[in-house]
């Protein structure tokens, strides 16, 4: 098979996956097919979550990209989420890039470290081996109360403890639309259908001068099984990016930190 057959391939599966926890996205993605007249809706990017452990972190998820011809393309800190992220990216810029964000662990409480190795605990090297690690959820214990714990201090750590390994999202590059050329367009058109979008930093975040614009959907609530019972709560959002030209003529193909900040806060409980 083609590398361009298992890139695809992969990002099936991914994609797959994370409509199981995204209904609303399936909805999102039909409305999009059709209002416009593209053929197909091009992915911009994903964003994968972990755990800064040296048998999990960015590197180890990564290397399933790389081993499909991605390459490193930007580094990311998000100092007030306690966050690091590097973004990956493919020659043939038909291909998703690929955004991957772990947390520094070492800075939580010690209540919040102590629940966070007891997961490392369970995430093995053959796991990590298999590009199927990428969208295989949660291979671990936890109970709710665990995740209240973290919740209170990091969203994102009580995301990844209940969720796992997965795309926290898709985004839709409204640059590959026809119909729909600007993304403002792109959220008149889901708020007149009753998606909500998130809001915080404003409903678009970024802008021409820093060359992308991004807007969101607030995430889905579905049920996560925990030890002890079975909760409603935040899983997976919809995003759109709109990119525009650097002074070379280039679409900017890179992430702007201040608009993700406020992008990972469409999983945010309300
Ligand atoms: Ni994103």
């Amino acid at each position: 098979m083609s590398q361009q057959h298992h890139i695809d391939e992969l990002f099936v599966r991914i994609w797959n996956d994370y409509l199981l926890i995204t209904p609303s996205a399936e909805k999102v993605h039909a409305l999009l097919a059709a209002s416009d007249t593209a053929p197909k809706i091009v992915n911009d990017h994903i964003a994968l979550r972990t755990l800064n452990f040296p048998h999990m972190g960015i590197s180890v998820l990564s290397q399933h990209f790389e081993a499909l011809g991605y390459t490193h393309g930007g580094d990311y800190d998000f100092g007030s989420k306690k966050l690091n992220a590097m973004h990956f990216e493919h020659p043939d810029g038909n291909h998703p890039k690929v955004f991957i964000s772990e947390l520094k662990v070492d800075e939580l409480s010690d209540t919040a470290q102590t629940i966070l190795h007891r997961i490392s605990q369970s995430v093995t090297p053959e796991l990590m081996s298999e590009s199927n690690c990428l969208y295989s959820g949660k291979c671990w214990k936890l109970t709710y109360n665990d995740y209240q714990n973290l919740l209170a201090e990091s969203e994102y750590a009580a995301w990844f403890a209940a969720w796992g390994f997965r795309a926290n999202h898709f985004t839709v590059s409204v640059n590959h639309l026809e119909t729909l050329t600007e993304l403002v367009e792109v959220n008149s058109l889901l708020k007149q259908h009753g998606f909500v979008l998130n809001t915080s930093g404003g409903e678009i975040k970024g802008s021409q001068d820093v060359c992308l614009a991004q807007s969101s959907t607030m995430a889905d609530k579905m049920p996560v099984v925990f030890n002890d019972q079975t909760v409603d709560i935040p899983s997976c959002f919809y995003e759109f990016a709109q990119r525009y030209p650097l002074p070379n003529g280039e679409l900017y193909q890179g992430f702007v930190a201040a608009s993700a900040d406020k992008i990972f806060e469409s999983t945010n409980v309300n």
